[in-house]
């Protein structure tokens, strides 16, 4: 029941602005209240879950406890606007503008090219900014971990980082120019070297070898304005007058939820008591996400944010006690500050609870995220509850009828996200205990991302020791994530109690932990044998650790090098946390190139600079039409199923309903889909997770969400088919099936010296842009006239598939895309799933109607990069060479075509990678699955042809014993040679990026330390890989070669240019506008375009397959040679006129100042019965080189150095094309190495966020990355001699999967395993722990298959 209280006025301030709010909604969050009702639209949405970032805003208010005013970051997606009652929320619009002045953390990201498609960039900008105001001298450490919550999915981190440590007091920059960012004083050697090193990228270097042509210059830091803290805005006087004066309870009532904050604790008690189901909520990270994600409603909220027995902290005898309200920002300061006070004996649990917090989520998550809640939440994997529970804190619980102490011990969580607290009772603080001398402790976690990753086991241990001996007097091991509750291994710990700390012990203990620490191979979560291995891995770190410290503590020796074998002591070395080193080296222009010419010059990105202030707009940041009404999809919850019916019932009963659009809604055809196999609405039949059912359409995004929740569909039961093992089973495909062959296999095989086989799986990978699929329709009134604003790089197929469904001619349906928040492939074709649907609903009302899909929808619905399966077989010479191959491949295509013939098509004219196979034969099959339809993705297929090309090739070199980049490179292509499907390779440059990257990368030198390190070191292992790629340029369907451009001259001279490409981040538009510009002859700034549009230039070719600069690039100078050619009487006529002067003289003589452009790539073609034909103008190559090193116990690794050495011709732009190369290869870095898509074997999506599905982070970028554009390579076949760039380097990232191995392989030696062996992409640390054959495996075996139900599929 409601509380029967009147509802107050919210009172806080955004931007220096009161705001006053006399109905705000308990369930309204921040975000939503900043761009729906205030029309900030800077502050963006990416997930709704605080796992990406993009919502960062910056909160400050008075701290009573600290006395001073205080900022901090947070997620605006989870914070509840109800909790800024009097305090000031600053937003990337508060800080700098356009319009006046860019703050200089919004220029630097900007001018260092660290906004590419700008979504996450806002975010970002916030989370340095709180940090400057904190903290005006930051260290590059705290630069870098300062983003843990923070995501971006298109540059690759590196530029953001090289802007950014511009503000780090241990950067220095000395100010010449030839030794700017990149040379070894802006690394973290701390000054110019002065030749010493001669490193790449060595200032001192470039002058002796060629000073005029090489530069690492792509930004200048002395153009950066300083920051000046004294000029930041105030904070608000008024809410600085309110700091002593007492509050009053407040309370706040919405359509369903009511919240309470009451200012005593006996007043919140009272209300506990009165309302026992009432929700606490502090950070509102669990809660948020609760009822956000999960649609749990909460109808009475209290907030204890007033209460001050629940924020304090008190040092006492025994520990250090603190409130349960306090962040984890604040306990983190608070022990680091003990830490480095007090004896280090002492504070053992104190340095644990730091380790974990050390990955705890981001900043913006740990500034709000309360200690209580963190216990109350139960989780199982919780980070923090082990560590309380193995050290046994004290917790102070209090209700009405009074206090208790309860200790967190095994009997503390009774079950699932339950604990021993009663309904009434609330947890008012916590006391983490000293440790005293004879008592160690540690924690542990391992996640699959090390930053901002919950994690996948979790531990905390304690072990007392009799005075002055090694025998275990007491101890305890605790446990998350391996039951429904965090454990305590009992039995293991009793059976230890009074033995020696040694060998015995820990083969023992290996042994009941195995025993104890067991899990159902069914068990929620997956991963078994890897928990299971862990929970021993931690206990054999803890041994050492403990041995190190105790025989010290024993003998006095602090040599830790004799304390332990010194092999054995890489188990407790953490990773080097260095901050990111890099030199990025282009081409400069020609001595001589006029200043204007802007083409060749790394131009920052047009946009970045609006992106930085939060200014650009995106499809959902159209501000809402006065009628406006929100669609949210119904998807299918059953794979494959017969829809029995559609009960709208309770949904019609939410407030703010208007109806339910399905197929029998649809004027035109409900058939759809690239290749009409797919309908708008399920038509009786749904064939996936997710498939669209209907819409619910409603007034307000919150009640389409609702309402749609409340649509019962019954269904009745079909059998699907999931995986690819079960399509090829059911000889589920699509057809035609592919075929490539050349020479003679057979005969290949039988003049072979080995032959081996061999199979390897590549998991799907989730597009992830940071803004989800987004459309608004809006019905024109007149002859079915509609015109659509949508995130899509496919206006045309958008125009085409809804004119189709509403049964009007394309000339009716305008489709208008101003710029997309990343597309990478995801945007081509599965956008109109939604712009289809939109246009219907809008149809059907008559009204506009928007869409943005929430996180989970964009993930549930709309398909990603096919997985691949590849079987091998391999004959070669004992030198390595290749003499013979067969592949076959799998994909599942799921349950459209789609795409899914396309990308095999590619996977097969890329089974080669780079190498030169006389007998060649490559066969490709799309399974036909319930999934939903995988679809385009960067490198389209190429990848996986090219990964399973790897895997043989890395079968060959573990073979034959050889040196792997001895045999990849036996087997390069030469200029001239005919690929597997006889196209020439002309222009080869490939032999030259590998010599240069083997040089750049110190490659033999780096492997000789490598092989001393493994020598040295039992359980850290280093790898390196040095790893080819060609990638060839052009659609493979022919006829999408072409591109369009218009080119409209105004009479004051200025130029609104249009062409067929979207802009998604990839900087398309600036490169059109520099070829424009040095067309025309005129300044960059006279020329702008808007949008990309179906009324400007029709019929246009997706944005994809790298082509579009290509095509698009060539049609604009065509238009533009045009314009110039009308323009030539002028120009002769008055040859020292200005541009102005010839444009307004033409215009009065009534020549046209507009003009066309077109464009194809002729020549191409290929015919799979012949093998012969063209089917690429030409390829990229690149060559990049990798090093890493793994934890063989944890299966953690980390990437230390990677050189690429890239052919992108004679580069438009080296900015975005260094800025596109790093962004391809971070993002393959993800496919490769950490995200993993898991499935039901119901074929049910459970990886829907971030949380779940880590892509990299700022942390997992290798700490040197290095990338140089080769030089002199201009390129015939492409405007201005450049050459594509989009997805070509993707593929490099494949050089971090072969080190990895190639660690393994020196961990796995360890246990003689020195045979080729099978790993799966992506290497996550299950498949790397995995890997690492050991004594602690071999305890935890695997259950057999087909015993039991996993709890996940490979699909
Ligand atoms: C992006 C993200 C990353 C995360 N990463 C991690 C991680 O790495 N490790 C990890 O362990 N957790 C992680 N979490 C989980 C979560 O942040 C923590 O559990 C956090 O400490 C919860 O605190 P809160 O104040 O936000 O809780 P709230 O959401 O406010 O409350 C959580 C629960 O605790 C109850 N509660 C809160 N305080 C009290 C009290 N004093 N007495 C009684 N009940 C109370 C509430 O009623 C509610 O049921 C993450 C969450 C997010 C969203
Ligand atoms: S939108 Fe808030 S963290 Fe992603
Ligand atoms: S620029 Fe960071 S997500 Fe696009």
């Amino acid at each position: 029941m409601a509380p029967e209280m009147k509802t107050d006025q919210l009172v806080f301030f955004v931007n220096g602005k009161k705001v006053v709010e006399d109905n705000v909604d308990p369930e309204t969050t921040l975000l939503v209240y900043l761009r729906r009702k205030l029309g900030l639209h800077g502050t963006k949405l990416g997930c709704g879950e605080g796992g990406c970032g993009a919502c960062t805003v910056m909160i400050s208010k008075y701290d009573n406890f600290q006395k001073k005013i205080v900022h901090y970051s947070v997620n605006a997606c989870l914070f509840p606007v109800c909790a800024l009652h009097h305090v000031a929320v600053t937003t990337v619009e508060g800080i700098g503008s356009t319009k006046t002045r860019l703050h200089p953390v919004q220029e630097r990201i900007a001018k260092s090219h660290g906004s590419q498609c700008g979504f996450c960039t806002p975010g970002i900008v916030m989370s340095m900014y709180a940090l400057l105001r904190n903290r005006p001298d930051p260290n590059m450490v705290e630069i870098a971990e300062n983003f843990q919550g923070n995501l971006c999915r298109c540059t690759g981190y590196r530029p953001i980082l090289q802007g950014y440590r511009t503000f780090a007091k241990d950067w220095s920059y000395c100010g010449k120019g030839i030794n700017g960012p990149g040379c070894c004083s802006t690394a973290n050697s701390g000054g110019c070297c002065g030749g010493k090193d001669k490193g790449p990228g060595c200032c001192m270097n470039e002058k002796e070898d060629n000073a005029a042509m090489v530069s690492s210059v792509l930004f200048n830091p002395a153009d950066f304005q300083p920051l000046d803290p004294t000029q930041e805005p105030i904070f608000p006087p008024e809410l600085l007058m309110q700091k002593d004066k007492p509050q009053e309870q407040l309370c706040f009532k919405g359509e369903r939820v009511t919240w309470i904050q009451p200012t005593t604790l006996e007043k919140l008690l009272a209300l506990k008591a009165q309302y026992p189901n009432a929700k606490l909520v502090v950070g509102n990270t669990e809660v948020g996400i609760e009822m956000t994600l999960k649609n749990m409603l909460y109808p009475v909220i209290i907030s204890p944010r007033w209460i001050t027995e629940m924020t304090f902290i008190q040092h006492t005898e025994e520990g250090i006690i603190f409130g349960a309200a306090c962040t984890l920002t604040v306990v983190e300061v608070v022990l680091k500050k003990a830490v480095a006070e007090l004896p280090s004996y002492k504070t053992e649990v104190f340095q644990a609870m730091l380790d974990q917090l050390r990955w705890f989520a981001g900043l913006q998550i740990k500034n709000v995220a309360s200690l209580g809640g963190n216990i109350m939440t139960a989780s199982p994997i919780s980070d923090l509850n082990p560590v309380f529970m193995a050290c046994g804190s004290k917790l102070t619980v209090v209700s009405n009828e009074g206090r208790r102490i309860v200790r967190m011990d095994e009997k503390f969580f009774t079950g699932y996200r339950k604990t021993a607290l009663k309904p009434n009772e609330i947890l008012l603080s916590i006391e983490i205990p000293y440790t005293k001398k004879g008592e160690y402790f540690s924690a542990f976690q391992q996640a699959t991302r090390r930053e901002d990753d919950i994690a996948i086991v979790t531990c905390g241990m304690r072990v007392l020791f009799q005075e002055g001996t090694n025998q275990v007097q007491e101890i305890k091991l605790s446990y998350g994530g391996m039951a429904p509750t965090t454990v305590m291994a009992g039995n293991t710990c009793q059976k230890l109690i009074g033995r020696e700390w040694n060998e015995n012990l820990l083969q023992e203990a290996c042994h009941l932990l195995a025993d104890e620490m067991n899990l159902s191979p069914s068990a929620p979560g997956g991963m078994v044998d890897f928990r299971r291995t862990l929970t021993l891995s931690f206990f054999f770190k803890f041994y050492l650790t403990v041995l190190r410290k105790l025989n010290a503590h024993l003998t006095g020796n602090n040599n830790p090098g004799e304390l332990v074998a010194t092999r054995d002591a890489s188990a407790i070395e953490v990773f080097h946390e260095d901050p990111v080193e890099n030199v990025q080296l282009f081409q400069e222009v020609p001595a001589g190139q006029l200043v204007e010419d802007m083409v060749g010059r790394p131009l920052v990105h047009l946009s970045a600079a609006k992106q930085a202030c939060g200014e650009a707009v995106y499809c959902d940041d159209i501000p809402c039409y006065e009628n406006e009404l929100y669609l949210t999809l119904v998807t299918s919850t059953k794979a494959h199923a017969k829809v029995l019916s559609i009960d709208t019932e309770e949904a019609e009963n939410v407030p703010g309903f208007v109806c339910f659009v399905s197929a029998t809604d649809i004027p035109g055809s409900n058939v759809t889909g690239i290749a009409n196999d797919e309908t708008v609405f399920a038509d009786n039949i749904v064939t996936c997770v997710g498939h669209i059912i209907g819409g619910v359409i409603a007034d307000t995004h919150e009640h389409s969400r609702r309402a749609a929740q409340a649509v019962k569909i019954q269904y009745e039961d079909l059998t699907p088919i999931i995986t690819i093992q079960e399509a090829i089973k059911k000889k589920s495909f699509y057809k035609p099936s592919r075929k490539i062959e050349k020479g003679n296999v057979q005969k290949g095989f039988e003049e072979s010296d080995h032959i081996v086989e061999g199979e390897m799986y590549i998991g799907g990978q989730e597009h992830f842009y940071l803004e989800t699929h987004c459309t608004i329709a809006v019905p024109k009134g007149e002859d079915g006239e509609m015109e659509l604003f949508v995130s899509t790089q496919n206006p045309t197929k958008t125009q085409d598939f809804i004119a189709n469904a509403l049964g009007v001619p394309a000339n009716r349906i305008l489709v208008r895309v101003k710029r997309m928040g990343g597309g990478f492939g995801g945007k081509e074709s599965r956008s109109t799933l939604v712009s289809t649907a939109v246009a219907v609903a809008a149809f059907k009302t008559g009204r506009p109607i928007r869409c943005m899909l929430d996180r989970d929808e964009d993930m549930l619905i709309t398909g990603g990069r096919h997985p691949f399966l590849g079987q091998y077989k391999v004959g070669f010479m004992k030198n390595g060479k290749v003499k013979s191959l067969e592949v076959l491949y799998y994909s599942n295509g799921g349950n459209s075509e789609d795409l899914s013939l396309a990308v095999m098509d590619r996977a097969l004219f890329h089974m080669d990678n780079s190498y030169n196979i006389p007998n060649i034969k490559g066969e490709g099959r799309v399974c036909k699955t319930n999934l939903p339809s995988n679809t385009a993705f960067r490198g389209f297929g190429g990848p996986q042809g090219m990964m399973i090309a790897e895997s043989w090739m890395n079968d060959v070199i573990l073979t034959c014993g050889l040196p792997a980049e001895q045999v990849r490179k036996l087997n390069l292509y030469n200029e001239g040679d005919l690929t597997h499907f006889n196209q020439k390779l002309e222009g080869f440059t490939l032999k030259r990026c590998w010599e240069q990257c083997l040089e750049n990368s110190q490659y033999h030198s780096r492997r000789q330390i490598i092989d001393v390190f493994n020598r040295q070191n039992r359980w850290k292992k280093r790898g390196i890989a040095i790893i080819p790629t060609k990638f060839g340029i052009s659609f493979t369907l022919s006829f999408l070669n072409q591109g369009g451009a218009l080119v409209q001259v105004y009479t004051d001279g200025s130029v609104l240019l249009t062409h067929g490409g979207t802009e998604m981040g990839q900087g398309l538009h600036t490169k059109m506008i520099q070829v424009a510009s040095k067309t025309l002859g005129i300044p960059i700034a006279d020329i702008y375009i808007s949008e990309t549009s179906t009324n400007t230039v029709p019929n246009t070719s997706p944005t994809a397959a790298s082509v579009s600069a290509d095509i698009n690039g060539m049609a604009v100078f065509n238009a533009c040679r045009t314009i110039l050619k009308r323009l030539e009487p002028y120009k002769s006529s008055n040859p020292k006129g200005s541009w102005k002067d010839w444009v307004g003289k033409a215009y009065v003589d009534c020549v046209s100042l507009s003009a066309t452009g077109f464009y194809r790539i002729s020549g191409l073609g290929y015919d799979y019965g012949k093998n012969e034909g063209n089917p690429f103008d030409y390829f990229s190559y690149g060559v990049a080189c990798s090093e890493v090193e793994i934890d063989c116990l944890t299966g953690d690794h980390k990437n230390l150095r990677t050189h690429i050495v890239m052919d992108v011709g004679t580069s438009l732009n080296p900015a975005i094309d260094i800025g596109q190369i790093e962004g391809a290869f971070v993002q393959g870095l993800g496919l490769f190495t950490l995200e993993e898509l898991r499935y039901s074997p119901e074929g049910e999506l459970y990886s829907r966020g971030p949380g779940a599905y880590k892509i990299p982070a700022f942390g997992d970028i290798p700490t040197e990355f290095h990338v140089s554009l080769l030089r002199d390579c201009p390129n015939k076949k492409a405007i201005y001699a450049s050459k594509a760039v989009g997805e070509p380097p993707l593929f490099l990232s494949a050089s971090v999967f072969y080190a990895i191995k190639d660690a393994i392989f020196a961990a796995r030696a360890e246990s003689h395993l020195m045979v080729p062996f099978r790993l799966d992409s992506p290497a996550t640390p299950e498949r790397i722990r995995n890997a690492c054959v050991d004594n602690f495996t071999k305890l935890c075996p695997s259950a057999k298959p087909g015993a039991f139900k996993p709890w996940s599929v490979r699909v």
